[in-house]
């Protein structure tokens, strides 16, 4: 009775972790939920002001679907500052959340039978749009430290379009600006367009993030993706932003004009607080999550594992297949530690061996978690 476009796609894994651990906690067992792309802070109080502020002044109607000229003007300016990224407004796109960057560019680039490049491991949405669009994705195993492989041997007549994501989800992977030269390269030399998803771009600790969409002869095929639920805590709230050549910013506009409209207007007043305001807060919780991954790798490592420390985003993916792989590890620990944690088969298929470690939980939770970790499977 479903339509076979649907049929092609699996719903997100780590969400079906999310579900099963909610179902254990309920029967009473306490879970460290470590399996979530969520930071556990709140969000700052000037926002949450900003937003309340706006609800009073009656910010409360439809906005233009590409988004309000104000928030606009603030994302564009934050491209050529943060990204040494040059765009008009008619190349921008307010959407809600980055997710629903990913889902309705990736539909306005690809046709049924066109192929996408995807790192393999990578974040599960991906996939789910490249798929959904009709197209294929070529999966291309990075290194052993999770970064890109020569891409060329992937291209084919079809290829369309590459999509990349530093820093990662799910390895914490930064990339080095000489494998983005490559693949700068590669695009310019093959007309392929980039797809460059920077949304853990301020979740960074001693590396230098480099946008794609800078480098010379890129301007014209690189979309670049970012938002506001990872840097200023606010993924309840649905914002998120991208910048493309208009062409595709005009595509991907049809499609949210008749699904969503438009972000939420009074979140999208509070948007602009977010990216013209004191930066400080984003400071402090990078702060705080250089700490946790350094508790978290240093008793890993303590364990036994082989744990590398990731430059960025707030993930270890960890190399289990001595215990089982990944599969067999997150159901044990989930079911004998009551610890969640995402199996690396949900980011690729050469990612079984993993799991994903979220350390977007407090420091005592994750102390617990080795504590549990050594007991049920060193
Ligand atoms: C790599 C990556 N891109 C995009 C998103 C989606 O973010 P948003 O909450 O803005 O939709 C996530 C969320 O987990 C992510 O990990």
């Amino acid at each position: 009775m479903t339509s076979t476009r649907l049929n092609r796609i699996q719903g997100s894994a780590t969400l079906a972790i999310a579900k099963l651990a909610s179902e254990i906690a309920r029967e009473g067992k306490d879970v460290i939920t470590l399996s979530l792309g969520e930071p556990d802070f709140t969000t700052p109080k000037h926002i949450c002001k900003s937003a309340m502020q706006s609800l009073r002044r009656g910010d409360t109607h439809y906005t233009p679907s590409a988004g309000i000229p104000e928030l606009i003007e603030a994302v564009a300016k934050k491209f050529h500052t943060d990204n040494g990224i040059d765009v008009t407004s008619d190349q921008i796109l307010i959407t809600a959340g980055a997710k629903q960057a990913v889902f309705v560019v990736i539909q306005a680039v690809l046709d049924e039978g066109d192929e996408a490049i995807l790192l393999d491991p990578a974040w599960v949405t991906y996939d789910a749009c490249i798929k959904y669009a009709g197209a294929r994705t070529v999966w291309a195993p990075t290194d052993r430290d999770f970064m890109p492989p020569d891409l060329g041997e992937h291209v084919t007549d079809k290829t369309k379009l590459i999509i990349i994501n530093s820093p990662g989800n799910p390895t914490g992977a930064v990339f080095d600006r000489k494998y983005l030269e490559e693949i700068a390269d590669l695009a310019i030399d093959n007309d392929i367009t980039v797809l460059s998803d920077e949304i853990y771009e301020k979740i960074i600790y001693d590396k230098t993030h480099f946008s794609i969409g800078s480098f010379d002869g890129m301007h014209d095929r690189v979309i670049t993706i970012n938002g506001f639920s990872k840097s200023y805590a606010m993924t309840g709230w649905r914002l998120g932003y991208m910048a493309a050549p208009a062409d595709i910013t005009g595509a991907a506009l049809k499609l949210q004009s008749h699904s969503v409209s438009h972000a939420t207007s009074f979140v999208q007043h509070a948007g602009i607080t977010a990216l013209c305001s004191d930066q400080s807060s984003v400071d402090e919780m990078v702060t705080e999550f250089r700490a946790r991954r350094d508790i978290l790798v240093d008793g890993l490592t303590s364990i036994g594992f082989n744990c590398r420390k990731p430059d960025g985003a707030f993930y270890v993916f960890l190399n289990v297949s001595e215990c089982g792989g990944g599969d067999a590890v997150a159901e044990r620990l989930l079911r004998e530690a009551y610890i969640a944690v995402t199996p690396g088969s949900a980011f690729g298929p050469g990612s079984a061996d993993y799991i994903r470690i979220s350390y977007a939980a407090s420091r005592e939770r994750i102390y617990d978690a080795m504590d549990r970790i050594r007991d049920t499977i060193a």
